[in-house]
């Protein structure tokens, strides 16, 4: 008979609804089925590189698969190749995943589940070309993990920021104003894409199609012209104009990427009011589409993808992540993290869908 396996579990980067159901998933089918030991790896790479670990059994998991955010912890500051260290006064970024990888080694471990997004999965690949075992679980809010269709997380956030247009849709009537809701999403305008659409938002913005602010302009005044006084424009928080740039809202030291966007709905709110006479507001969703309780779809997503992982580590299939085609789990290799965000296409169905409606995308 051969040793059952002692693995591990970490969530990386930023939070996102549906963390905890794969943490349980993992760890209940890891000790229920394959009668494996399973570590939780506290904050992320961080608990990697100072010892910060503990053992989860069922207990531990149990009644969290409602819960938002992440029992372990994480981190979106601790790149293990290029960590920041003071010396002499100064920061230095110096490459310390052999410290990591010497921990994993100390605790027995077979396999390493890295749940996260891509900066998280980037670290997972570089640790898995240094020969650890690595199980990749794609998440993020954004949707923009490539290789797969969809991540957990997704579904909650759209959910949430629907719910903001539809509430911003009342008071936007009764004052007849435009109303302007930024959603999260970085480079990729999924979010915005699907809460517009299901908000039935007037105006949707997305980072894939930059925005002519005249054309937005001209739209709202002939909504004007047919009797509709207000407008509703649901805004990715990456859109930028025309030979234009982002809006950086601030930047975050060590962070793997250091930019937070963020604001370009005031600014964009403040031309237009200017352009069309019509008072103007605007609301930033920002982490409400982050916080609580996932949806029942990202609770089955979230158990699905660990599952599937645990069964990757049961046949050995290390290297790879659990990605989502056509309704079917796939095993991805890690390298497919060198290609950048998952962007929504321009000529995406529901993009073409809404045009046909007479959705304004700014262009
Ligand atoms: O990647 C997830 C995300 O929520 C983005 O949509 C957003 O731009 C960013 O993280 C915010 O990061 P932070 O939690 O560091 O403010």
């Amino acid at each position: 008979m051969t040793k059952p396996k002692r693995i591990a579990i970490l969530t990386s980067g930023g939070d996102c609804p549906g963390l905890n159901a794969v943490i349980r998933a993992v760890t209940k089918k890891a000790i229920h089925e394959y009668g494996y030991e399973v570590i939780g790896i506290r904050d992320g790479y961080e608990g990697l590189l100072f010892n910060k670990n503990r053992r989860l059994d069922e207990a531990d998991v149990s009644g969290i698969l409602n819960l938002g955010g992440t029992i372990l912890g994480t981190t979106n500051k601790a790149n293990l190749y290029k960590y920041p260290v003071e010396e002499k006064g100064q920061t230095v970024y110096q490459d310390l995943s052999l410290q990591a990888i010497a921990h994993l080694h100390q605790l027995k471990i077979d396999c390493l589940v890295c749940v996260g997004g891509d900066g998280t999965l980037s670290v997972a690949r570089q640790l898995s070309l240094q020969g650890v075992n690595v199980v990749g679980v794609p998440k993020t809010v954004d949707n923009d993990v490539q290789g797969t269709d969809i991540t957990f997380g997704f579904d909650t956030a759209v959910h949430i920021a629907a719910e903001g247009v539809d509430r911003l849709h009342t008071t936007a009537e009764s004052h007849h104003r435009l109303m302007l809701l930024e959603v999260m999403g970085r480079k990729a305008g999924w979010i915005a894409l699907y809460a517009g659409v299901a908000g039935g938002g007037d105006v949707i913005l997305i980072p894939e199609i930059p925005y002519d602010i005249n054309k937005i302009a001209e739209y709202i005044k002939n909504r004007r012209k047919r009797g509709k006084k207000f407008t509703l424009l649901v805004v990715s928080e990456g859109v930028a104009p025309i030979n234009g740039n982002v809006t950086i809202q601030r930047m975050v030291k060590d962070g793997v990427e250091p930019a937070r966007l963020g604001g370009v709905s005031f600014l964009l709110g403040q031309d237009l009011e200017k352009l069309t006479g019509i008072e103007t507001r605007n609301v930033v969703l920002g982490h409400l589409q982050r916080g609580g309780s996932p949806t029942a779809f990202d609770r089955i997503l979230g158990t699905q993808l660990g599952a599937q992982a645990v069964d990757f580590i049961h046949q050995g299939f290390y290297g790879f992540m659990v990605g989502v085609k056509s309704n079917q789990f796939i095993k991805v290799p890690l390298s497919i993290m060198g290609q950048g965000s998952r962007l929504v296409p321009v000529d995406h169905p529901l993009i073409k869908d809404a045009r046909a409606l007479g959705t304004c995308f700014g262009d």
